[in-house]
């Protein structure tokens, strides 16, 4: 054992610099450990002649020393810069941002928009909580009229005039309030009704409105613009049929039935094995509604088409519950994914 080795230990000591607490706690069991150097070092020395014994002793502890002072700076280095970080250990790896998805509504809302974008609709959104007259009188269900029996609706309980809109046909009247012709709007949003929750109704739901005015707007326009909005949505393949019905503001009224996506027709328990399920009612607009919202019923002519959203995102996604739309389990929500 020499001075000069004992030089070298003190150096490397000296300059040795640790970047956080697992190489402090290295260093310590390097020097100080069990099996470290100053243990060997001291072994040593029991079989150094006695004249060297002493002064080689003084230079082990100045070692030991250096170790030590080296280890408390370290430390207090250490600690200073983990306040500094607010005790945050800045060398850990990030955690993963987990990206949301679009709920399924909205995918297939946007699907719907987009497809009607392209034969001219624009977007105009409007209000949830509506007055009767936007709601129903100006679409020509007035008070005590039996089709307000159609849809059960939520109150304010205040004022018996405002209310949650029951469909998007009250946005018609708006634009129609507000604009002149040529109208070509679709209106997507949210509307409510006070039925019982079940599979396959709730309180909530979503629909397009679409409403095109103008001169000689006819019948044909409605079954083409449905048409092609119908092949597009669903496939080339998908049959489309009318049959009559009524609703007050339109007159004629239909709706319209697409052959059923999940059996292609030939009957399943979501078609309830007709082959054909229903995704709108639409028509040509009253003239009544017309003369409501001032527009000339004698010059202009239009149609109109409410179009459901739950029922075509359950077809599509195969979701036999509507419950499941508005639960917002996170295990539901993360398995569709929009483009
Ligand atoms: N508003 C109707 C409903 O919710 C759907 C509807 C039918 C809208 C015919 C229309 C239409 O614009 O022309 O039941």
């Amino acid at each position: 054992m020499d001075k000069e080795k004992i030089g070298l230990i003190l150096s490397e000591i000296e300059k040795y610099d640790a970047g956080n607490p697992e190489s402090i706690e290295q260093f310590r069991v390097h020097y100080l450990g069990k099996k470290g150097i100053l243990k060997s070092l001291y072994a040593q020395l029991k079989n150094t002649s006695p004249e060297t014994k002493k002064e080689l002793g003084l230079l082990i502890n100045s070692v030991r020393a250096a170790v030590e002072t080296k280890l408390q700076s370290l430390n207090e280095k250490e600690s200073a810069g983990a306040e500094k970080t607010d005790g945050k250990d800045l060398t850990r790896p990030g955690e993963n941002l987990e990206m949301g998805t679009r709920h399924p509504i909205s995918i297939v809302k946007n699907e719907m928009i987009d497809i009607l974008k392209e034969v001219g609709f624009m977007v105009s959104e409007g209000p949830e909580i509506e007055t009767d007259w936007h709601n129903f009188t100006a679409l020509n269900i007035p008070k005590h009229h039996p089709a307000r029996d159609m849809q059960d609706t939520f109150f304010v309980q205040t004022n018996p005039d405002i209310l949650l809109r029951t469909h998007t046909s009250p946005q018609q009247i708006r634009v129609m309030e507000s604009t002149a012709p040529p109208i070509r709007i679709i209106c997507p949003g949210r509307v409510y009704r006070n039925e019982t929750i079940s599979a396959r109704s709730h309180c909530i739901f979503h629909q397009i409105e679409g409403l095109y005015i103008d001169k000689d707007v006819s019948f044909v326009d409605l079954k083409q613009t449905l048409y092609f909005f119908a092949t597009k949505m669903f496939g080339k393949k998908t049959k489309i049929r009318f049959r009559p019905s009524y609703f007050p503001f339109t007159e004629p009224s239909a709706e319209m039935d697409i052959s059923c996506l999940i059996c292609k027709g030939t009957g399943c328990p979501v078609c309830k094995n007709s082959g054909w399920v229903e995704i709108l009612g639409c028509g040509m607009v009253d003239p009544a509604v017309l003369d409501n919202c001032k527009i000339d019923s004698t010059q202009f002519t239009g149609f109109a088409f409410g179009l459901g959203i739950e029922r075509p995102a359950m077809l599509k996604y195969r979701i036999n519950d509507i419950r499941m739309f508005y639960e917002n389990d996170v295990r539901f929500l993360s398995q569709f994914v929009s483009a």
